[in-house]
């Protein structure tokens, strides 16, 4: 175990989307919208959409493999599993529990945990406290998510926005001066209305016989003006506050990833920043709204593409139904 008060540092990304994609040109078949609405006011083109017998661990599991292998560890050796999710089959056993015994990390402590679209921040905070108390030395974190189940297919204004993918990363005890710097996260249960969905217990009595069945409140429901502009105001207040909290400014940063959930949140949070377009990663284009995934996706892609770079300073931002958001500021 690492010693308390030591660092963690990404050691591998890895990555698992379906194979299925679903264009703006489908979507025109299924509701009334259009490819240049979609590409317009959200960015995005297309997304990937999980099979009938794909699971959310069963998504996760391969992108878990990647990370582990390009950490150069082996599932055994970790000591701490979290899945971000909010699409998971069942409350028992939890995402994290069958990602571990699909992985095969014998009894490493796995939870999963629910803040929508910033559980990729929240389990990097978390994670980061275990390091610092000594309590790990390799964790997993995955974000698994299959929107596509929770989506009403027939609702224009949010069967557009959401994809279905599973991200996953290693962090390793570091005591360089790479890894994570800092994590923030907030939530306000205020505007819990603005973006609601996938009650998986249902209301009603089933003792007085009124078995409940699949109704209101499932699906996901989304105030989409609301939303995106306390969107944009948190991602931008986070972001200040984690870089002023560490001494830093937007000209210490060398790209942000931000979630993504519309194109023109993340440029309008870019713009108020005050940060160049070329030091905002996006990739909304080919995956939609992945929640919980976008972030662990965007940073995968952005290594591969060479656009982060070893030393480069790394803000990622992100925002989600709850309200949750938060962001997390590391040097890779
Ligand atoms: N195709 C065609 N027309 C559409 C579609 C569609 N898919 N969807 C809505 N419209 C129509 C509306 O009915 C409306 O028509 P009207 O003017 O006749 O009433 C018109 O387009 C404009 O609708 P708006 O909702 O005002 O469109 P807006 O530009 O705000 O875009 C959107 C909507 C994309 C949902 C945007 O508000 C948004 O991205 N919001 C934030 C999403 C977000 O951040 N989510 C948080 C993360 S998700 C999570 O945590 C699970």
């Amino acid at each position: 175990m690492s010693e308390p008060g030591s660092g963690c540092k990404i050691a591998g990304v890895g990555v698992n989307v379906p194979s299925r994609v679903l264009t703006n040109f489908d979507l025109e078949k299924m509701v009334d919208t259009s490819d240049e609405w979609i590409v317009t006011r959200t960015g995005i083109r297309e997304r990937r959409i999980a099979d009938a017998d794909e699971t959310t661990h069963g998504l996760a599991i391969p992108a878990a493999q990647e990370a582990l292998r390009s950490a150069g560890i082996e599932a055994r050796d970790l000591d701490l599993i979290i899945c971000a999710t909010a699409t998971q089959q069942r409350y028992f056993p939890s995402t994290a529990c069958m990602i571990g015994h699909g992985l095969g990390a014998g009894d490493a402590p796995g939870f999963d945990i629910s803040a929508a679209c910033s559980g990729f921040i929240y389990g990097s905070s978390i994670i980061q406290q275990y390091f610092r108390g000594g309590m790990a030395k390799n964790a997993l974190l995955v974000a698994s998510e299959i929107y596509s189940r929770i989506v009403n297919w027939q609702d224009r204004a949010t069967c557009v926005l959401f994809g279905d993918a599973a991200a996953a990363v290693v962090f390793s005890a570091s005591d360089s001066s790479e890894g994570l710097i800092a994590t923030r996260i907030r939530s306000n249960g205020e505007y819990g209305s603005f973006l609601t969905g996938g009650a998986i217990t249902r209301s009603g009595d089933p003792v007085a016989g009124a078995l409940p069945t699949m109704g209101d409140g499932y699906f996901i429901e989304m105030k989409g003006n609301q939303t995106f502009k306390i969107a944009v105001k948190s991602m931008c207040d986070v972001a200040t506050r984690i870089l002023e909290e560490n001494g830093m400014t937007v000209a210490d940063v060398d790209m942000v990833i931000p979630h993504q959930a519309n194109i023109r949140i993340i440029s309008a949070v870019g713009k108020s920043l005050g940060l160049p377009e070329d030091k905002v990663y996006s990739n909304i284009h080919r995956y939609g709204n992945t929640s919980a995934a976008t972030i662990p996706l965007a940073l995968y892609e952005a290594v591969q593409e060479g656009r982060v770079k070893k030393g480069d300073v790394v803000l990622m931002v992100a925002f989600g139904g709850g309200l949750t958001w938060g962001a997390s500021l590391m040097r890779w």
